[in-house]
């Protein structure tokens, strides 16, 4: 008698389960559920059988048929959850009514963007734009530039020294006026280069010094050219960057290269802010380079851009540059 009941229990199995294998849709599932776990479904009708069977046949009947029946149970739990994350994934994948929200896109760093202004604002006077390497020799960053070897003048540039074994005169260059000396070596004059780029000094940071930055160079050589270009030249260029009223000052400085030397301040809310270093190029510099000192003459100047974006960005400590900081970049 039990044998005749297991059989049975047995091919309700695999008609169960060869059934659901069939089923793409809930309508489907339900009816699969009813004919096998309702109420009148064979399944049901074997447990209720149950009361019926010989006593010995009852143990064993009951055990398979509740066995079988939690096993289709989960079959049908697991089937439902499949159809409805594939119907999930037809229908309801676009929410319409979820509002746009802006894409995360990347931007420049607020140092390539000044840079980017600040060259622009001299291509527009007529300058080329012009790169050199980082790492440099003693002989363009230094002795080209009149600062020979053990010029007390050399201590205004903490260097950082590289190790190498075919050279012991390589150093990762302080400012970028060695592109003076290389520009000039390798064309003749009319010169007109304005050159951005990294440059290294071996100091400690703080909230206006920082080891790494960027400079922009500008270098101009021709015949008559003269202080009041070197002047004119940066009134319009201040003019073009902090606009056409903000009064600016020269004042003497000393760079070795230049013959004479100035430092030029703009007006800041009442206070005087150095924004960089200029002269006209020493005939010395001219001469290293082989250009004609009775011909020529020529004005060149440096600039620190982080330095201007910290003035027109009301930034207080140069080295939120370089840490990388979200919360900093993300304002510009
Ligand atoms: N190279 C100088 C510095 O780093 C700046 C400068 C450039 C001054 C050109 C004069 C002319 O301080």
């Amino acid at each position: 008698m039990s044998d005749k009941s297991i059989n049975q229990l047995t091919a309700i199995k695999l008609e169960a389960l060869s059934d659901l294998g069939n089923l793409d849709s809930i309508d489907q599932l339900e009816n699969w559920r009813v004919k096998y776990l309702g109420r009148k479904g064979n399944l049901t009708n074997i447990l209720r059988g149950i009361s019926t069977l010989p006593v010995d046949d009852r143990k064993i009947v009951g055990t398979e048929a509740n066995k079988l029946r939690s096993s289709l149970e989960e079959e049908y739990e697991e089937a439902l959850s499949t159809i409805k994350s594939g119907q999930y994934d037809q229908v309801d994948s676009i929410d319409i009514t979820l509002p746009g929200r802006k894409p995360k896109i990347g931007r420049l760093h607020p140092s390539t963007n000044m840079i980017r202004e600040i060259v622009h604002a001299f291509n527009e006077m007529g300058f080329q734009t012009v790169e050199g390497s980082e790492i440099e020799l003693e002989k363009y960053n230094f002795d080209m530039l009149n600062i020979p070897a053990d010029h007390p003048a050399r201590d205004q540039w903490d260097t950082i020294w590289l190790d190498s074994d075919s050279h012991d005169d390589l150093l990762l260059r302080t400012h970028t006026s060695p592109m003076q000396a290389r520009v000039m070596e390798k064309n003749d004059p009319p010169v007109r280069v304005i050159v951005p780029g990294k440059c290294y000094r071996y100091e400690a940071t703080d909230a206006t010094h920082e080891w790494h930055f960027n400079q922009i160079e500008g270098l101009a050589v021709d015949e008559n050219i003269t202080f009041a270009d070197l002047k004119g030249t940066l009134y319009e260029f201040v003019k073009k960057i902090f606009g056409p009223s903000r009064k600016v000052r020269f004042r003497c400085d000393f760079f070795p290269f230049v013959e004479p030397g100035v430092d030029m301040s703009i007006d800041w809310n009442g206070r005087w802010i150095e924004i960089l270093g200029a002269g006209m190029v020493h005939p010395k510099v001219l001469d290293a380079v082989g250009y004609d000192t009775e011909k020529y003459t020529g004005f060149a100047f440096g600039m620190g851009p982080e330095r201007i974006s910290m003035l027109q960005n009301e930034i207080t400590d140069i080295r939120n540059f370089y840490s990388n900081d979200l919360r900093f970049l993300s304002q510009f």
